[in-house]
């Protein structure tokens, strides 16, 4: 179904061509002023400079045409000076092209021909550390963006791509030895198979990789013997790394023990998050790859020897700066980030065939994508249509403007966030729902919470830093996921009552607008499919809370002006229930295609 824009725009570009001018410049945009109309056309100004003749006058004809063609599609149509055409929709067809959007999928919204395979990689946890808050929104957004594209029509795979290969693997076990040197991992000699049970618990294992990571790094104003017994340390867990990169079997098995370990509670707190992946892969999954894509990269001379590295080379004539080259295997055989990152996009070419394959993480990783990217196309491992795009996303700052951290200056855990944020938001659900019982007001503390969190990040644009105000997110009013949801539960109690009252919800039994902000309800119902276009092209959740607060505001000004259930009028209550109901129904698409949803009461 078409657009309702490109609906009027026909209408108007048809009159454009009745007039005798060039119908292209009939195109309809938005009212920059909605107190004087909804929707306006500007295309007599540019042609007016064309054809030298003065503005107001083209505008004036095509105006007339309008005026004289089927009076369905406009109330009025009227030529102001300098030269713009100002346009109100006749309620009527309103009413009519939002029953149209509710005959259709998707309320009307396009879907692809040729819908596209596409790999999204977000998330990036990584193993045996932490879940910090740095890991927030590459989740929050890559989920959102996944669930846009697959509700526009894309098939589109999430995978988490794990970092679990890395140095925080050899400082876990370097650790491990010095505290338990006996265990049978560390017994070269050792051949029987080994314990099932980890040597470590969850807790255990969370305690132990800072300690690690402490130790291997001196403090500032160390001693020259503290220097010395950091940098000893670090190079046992690299050494530690490279063993258990490289297949040594007690090393191999201590590998799967933190992963048993790590992977429920990753999973846990992603779920706690509503973010979810099909593909649990990461760095490790593409090891054994590395040695053949290596032998294509040299074989061909895509890569070279440079330094005792192999890299390949990315730098362009007409980059303004030089890039430093990808380096593709350091000088002692170790693979690096890029390495990985260039197998697994070899991977996923030759399992998925995907047209496009996008990553989510934070933007100062910009330069190793666009080497990564670059290496990729030069070496062929991608087609020369593969898409490749890295979405950069901004710092989740604190009140202060820094990096978000706890009080006492640490980085925050994630869990403490959704805690904290979940402990806020129950205290003001009990304060307005004091007799909802302990265990609703917990879910829907946990619900509200989580929108408050994804809400407060989404609304920005992705790539922007963006300050994390928990009282602010948390609020009920204003540009909030809590108002969102507030909204969402209003409508559904006016509709629980009318249920209750002996009513049964009219799916589509809409009459025309009489007041005008019944009106304007009824216009941003009609725009979900522009939000949705734009969200798909841009890749930016933030189009769809734009559209779905202006949504909540557009039925909050109708609910305070419109007596709904005591409407005398039995005709005219089922159409705002018919309105509201579809206004309920597209605020919940947008909050699900967010990744949060709303509670029965809040
Ligand atoms: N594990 C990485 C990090 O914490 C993020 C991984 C992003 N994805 C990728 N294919 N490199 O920074």
């Amino acid at each position: 179904m078409k657009k309702l824009i490109e609906e009027i725009s026909e209408e108007v570009q048809a009159a454009f061509a009745a007039a005798g001018f060039d119908a292209s410049r009939g195109q309809v945009v938005p009212s920059n002023r909605p107190d004087l109309c909804e929707y306006q056309c500007n295309g007599a100004m540019a042609l007016a400079k064309a054809l030298k003749r003065p503005p107001f006058e083209i505008a004036e004809a095509v105006a007339e045409k309008l005026g004289g063609s089927d009076q369905s599609v406009f109330a009025s149509v009227e030529a102001v000076k300098p030269g713009f055409l100002n346009l109100t929709l006749s309620p009527d067809y309103v009413r009519q092209y939002i029953v149209r959007m509710l005959h259709e999928k998707k309320y009307g919204y396009e879907l692809p021909a040729h819908p596209k395979k596409i790999i999204l990689d977000y998330g990036g946890a990584n193993v045996a550390k932490p879940l910090h808050v740095g890991h927030l929104r590459p989740a929050i957004i890559g989920e959102a963006v996944k669930r846009i594209l697959k509700y526009a029509g894309h098939d589109v795979t999430g995978d988490i791509h794990m970092g679990d290969w890395g140095l925080q693997m050899g400082l876990v076990i370097t650790e491990l030895k010095e505290r338990k040197p006996d265990l049978p991992y560390f017994d070269p000699e050792y051949t029987g198979a080994y314990p099932r049970e980890a040597p470590f618990t969850l807790s255990e294992l969370s305690e132990i990789y800072p300690t690690a990571s402490g130790k291997s790094k001196a403090p500032e104003g160390a001693s020259e013997e503290e220097r010395k017994a950091a940098e000893a340390y670090k190079a046992a867990a690299l050494e530690a790394t490279k063993r258990m990169q490289d297949g040594d079997r007690g090393y191999r098995a201590i590998w799967r023990h933190i992963m048993n370990v790590s992977l429920p509670d990753l999973k846990k707190n992603y779920d706690s998050l509503n973010v979810s992946f099909e593909l649990w892969r990461g760095e490790s999954d593409v090891h054994d790859l590395i040695p053949g894509m290596v032998d294509y990269l040299k074989q061909h001379g895509y890569a070279h020897e440079s330094q005792g590295a192999l890299v390949i080379d990315v730098t362009r004539e007409d980059d303004a700066k030089e890039l430093p080259p990808c380096i593709v295997l350091k000088s002692d055989g170790a693979a690096l980030y890029a390495t990985t990152d260039l197998a697994t996009i070899q991977e996923r070419m030759k399992e998925f065939h995907p047209d496009a394959i996008y990553y989510f993480t934070d933007k100062r990783q910009a330069l190793h994508f666009e080497q990564v990217f670059r290496a990729a196309r030069i070496s062929r491992l991608v087609l020369p249509e593969t898409e490749l795009q890295f979405i950069g996303n901004g710092t989740m700052n604190g009140k202060d403007g820094h990096p978000f951290k706890t009080r006492d200056g640490g980085t925050l855990r994630l869990e403490k966030l959704v805690n904290e944020t979940g402990e806020e938001m129950l205290s003001r659900i009990r304060e307005g729902n004091p007799d909802m019982p302990e265990e609703e007001a917990r879910e829907a503390a946990r619900m509200v919470a989580l929108a408050a969190i994804k809400y407060g990040d989404l609304s920005n644009q992705p790539s922007k830093d963006y300050i994390f105000d928990l009282e602010k997110f948390t609020s009920f009013e204003g540009d909030t996921g809590p108002y969102l949801l507030y909204t969402i539960v209003r409508i559904k109690s006016i509709l629980k009552k009318y249920e209750e009252q002996g009513g049964k919800i009219p799916e589509a039994r809409l009459a025309n607008a009489e007041s005008a902000a019944e009106k304007a309800l009824g216009l941003q119902l009609t725009r979900f499919a522009d939000a949705l276009e734009s969200a798909v092209k841009e890749l930016a959740p933030n189009r769809i809370c734009a559209y779905i607060y202006d949504l909540a505001n557009a039925f909050n000004s109708f609910y305070h002006e419109t007596k709904i259930l005591s409407e005398p009028d039995e005709g005219r209550k089922q159409s705002y229930i018919a309105l509201i109901n579809t206004t309920k129904r597209i605020l919940e698409t947008g909050i699900d295609l967010l990744g949060f949803e709303a509670p029965e009461r809040m």
